[in-house]
């Protein structure tokens, strides 16, 4: 049976991307920020997942405004990486699950989620620079992604409330998968930011440390803060943290927390990294170490 192991929560700030690839990590304003995922880097390394689920945004390269799905999953072979204005990233292109993907849809589906099945797309920066920040610079990505792309660009993005339960739905569906696989989901985007208009710049320290606190200590509290408040108290893009909901969720109650990063600023975002074993799987590890 395929099994949830961890979820990981990380911002994917551009610039982040563009510093790794312009090979500018060990400059004095990018070393903390990369010296911040080394660690997440090694739990890869240890726990060796088979499949990423990728929550993410696109932000208007695979989808315009003709048509934007709530929740799609990319269904594809592999995904393209999109060329966002200056070039696509120098990142090897990203392998699907066709199959594991179509079998998530179908279960979400049949559990009323109504999830957009997209064979073709391209990815963008939303996707590909938590790929970069987990798993570094490597030929070839060590794992197949499914995206599961959530619209929160285009008013109105989905409640955290609708995004939890997706995440419980999805620990369904991944657990009703028979074949022996570690899935690790991803919640991307955040923490708090606004790149736009008078308040650009925006950060909320508190804002960002009490939702870190609170994905394993009270998630019920964060399923309940409505959408504007992340917009109002924490930038307009801030609404992206919707997206480690999904996460959370598929995680099932309980958790442990097993690192955490914060570190403003990079580019103008307030960046929040951490890794939440599910409590099953750190029993488990737990376990394994200590015979
Ligand atoms: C920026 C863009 C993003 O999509 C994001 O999540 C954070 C920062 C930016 O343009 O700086
Ligand atoms: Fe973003």
């Amino acid at each position: 049976m395929a099994k949830i192991i961890a979820g990981i929560g990380t911002s994917h700030t551009p610039a982040i991307g563009a510093a790794l690839d312009l090979g500018k990590t060990a400059e004095p304003y990018w070393a903390p920020v990369f010296q911040g995922y080394a660690p997440c880097q090694q739990w890869m390394e240890e726990n060796k997942p088979d499949v990423v689920i990728m929550v993410y945004n696109d932000h208007v390269n695979a989808f315009d405004f003709k048509i934007i799905p709530t929740f799609a999953i990319g269904c594809g072979d592999e995904f393209a990486i999109a060329d966002e204005g200056w070039g696509a990233r120098p990142v090897p292109v990203v392998r699907g699950y066709p199959e594991f993907a179509s079998h998530l849809v179908q279960s979400l589906v049949l559990d009323e989620f109504d999830i957009t099945i997209v064979n073709e797309m391209q990815v963008d920066h939303g996707l590909t620079v938590p790929m970069s920040l987990a798993f570094g610079q490597p030929k070839q990505w060590p794992v197949k992604v499914i995206p599961l792309a959530v619209n929160v660009i285009q008013y109105p993005a989905p409640t955290g409330n609708r995004c939890y339960n997706l995440g419980k739905a999805i620990k369904k569906a991944v657990e009703a998968w028979d074949e022996d696989l570690k899935v690790v989901i991803f919640g991307t985007g955040g923490m708090s930011h606004q790149i736009q208009g008078p308040r650009a710049g925006l950060i909320n320290t508190p804002f960002d440390t009490a939702f870190l606190d609170d994905l394993s200590r009270d998630p019920k509290r964060l399923v309940n803060i409505p959408p504007i408040e992340y917009l109002r108290e924490a930038g307009n893009e801030a609404i992206e943290l919707v997206m480690w909901l999904i996460m959370r969720g598929a995680l099932g109650d309980k958790v442990d927390e097993v690192y955490r990063f914060y570190h403003v600023p990079a580019s103008s975002t307030g960046v929040g990294h951490i890794i939440l074993e599910t409590g099953e799987y750190h029993r488990q590890r737990q376990g394994k170490a200590a015979a």
